[in-house]
């Protein structure tokens, strides 16, 4: 069975973005494979210095997951910092590559061009995020466009390490579809938490229509195209321009078509989520992570007879 695997980064909120790029496609998906989610604790680290933070969004985010429809008997759902081996193949890797490869890395000069520190974790970045996907002999990595060099990255490192000592890495493939791999925000640029321009995936019914409400609207057009752009992950082009002609030019009604039809989405998910405890979610969590470092701990004892560190 192929092997399917995706992470996000418990640095804040989820929002649509996330949900329709990589959540809901891991969702459709997974049964068909054998699957692994993670909470990629370390990553979020890059970014998020406050502990009381950190580990609260990890619990959120696992809920988020849960709430999503990812079912922990049928998906291994971990914890990425419960599996030391992915920090120690990052490091591996991160010998096999050099400066200059990584400084092409859009995301590392991205978030520099937005002012963040330049951390020599965000610049490592995408060694670890190839570790993570490595590690499990993935095959098919879920993602939104914004992740399509790191995969790239992830492929390049395996075939450095392959190359280098022995076959033992699979260079694993990017999904992405082309309808939802760049969500836009409510400015029309990409959805982003440090863009300020998201809808939040499980806020209440207030903090979707506050969100909804901000979405910029050009006075000019008879159709709010940002308004739109978002609508049409909710509803088929059919329906929206039916939808869109009958509210023609009228912008608060079409937002608040929007509402309902966001607020309908996530409902029922939200009624799950509060039914899920802390408590729930460190043991799934537990239970997951020592599934994968039974996997990675395995993968791992081979790279290090393959490098010459086992005597
Ligand atoms: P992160 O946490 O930034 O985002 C999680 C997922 O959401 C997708 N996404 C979007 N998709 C469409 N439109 C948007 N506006 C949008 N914003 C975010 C992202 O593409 C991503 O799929 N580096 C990864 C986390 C990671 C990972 C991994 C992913 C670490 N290790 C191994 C896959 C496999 C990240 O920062 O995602």
């Amino acid at each position: 069975m192929k092997r399917f695997l995706t992470g996000l980064q418990p640095s804040g909120a989820l929002h649509i973005g996330n949900y329709f790029g990589a959540l809901k496609p891991f969702v459709d998906q997974y049964r068909s494979y054998e699957s692994f989610l993670m909470v990629v604790d370390y990553h979020a680290l890059t970014s998020l210095k406050d502990p009381a933070a950190l580990r609260e969004n990890i619990l959120s985010a696992t809920k988020d997951y849960l709430a999503a429809g990812v079912d922990p008997e049928q998906v291994t759902l971990f914890q990425q910092s419960q599996v030391q081996e992915h920090t120690e193949l990052a490091w591996i890797l991160e010998c096999l590559v050099t400066v200059p490869f990584l400084e092409l890395s859009h995301a590392y000069k991205d978030k520099l061009a937005k002012g963040l520190e330049a951390n020599a974790g965000l610049f490592n970045y995408p060694m670890l995020m190839a570790a993570d996907i490595l590690l499990y002999d993935t095959d098919i990595v879920p993602v939104g466009a914004d992740q399509r060099q790191h995969v790239e990255y992830a492929r390049e490192a395996a075939a450095k390490f392959n190359n280098t000592y022995e076959l033992l890495f699979k260079e694993p493939q990017g999904l992405i579809q082309e309808t939802v791999a760049t969500v836009p925000g409510t400015d029309g640029k990409k959805m982003s938490k440090s863009y300020k321009n998201t809808i939040p995936l499980f806020g209440s019914r207030d903090d979707i229509a506050q969100a909804v409400m901000s979405i910029v609207t050009d006075s000019s057009g008879e159709r709010p195209e940002h308004v739109y752009a978002i609508h049409s992950l909710f509803k088929d082009a059919p329906a929206l321009d039916a939808l869109y002609e009958v509210h023609r030019g009228k912008y608060k009604a079409l937002k608040e078509a929007l509402i309902e039809d966001v607020d309908a989405l996530v409902a029922p998910m939200r009624e799950k989520r509060a039914s899920i405890s802390d408590a729930d979610v460190v043991r799934v969590l537990a239970e997951g992570s020592a599934r994968a470092k039974e996997k990675a701990g395995a993968k791992m004892q081979a790279v290090r007879k393959a490098i010459g560190v086992v005597l």
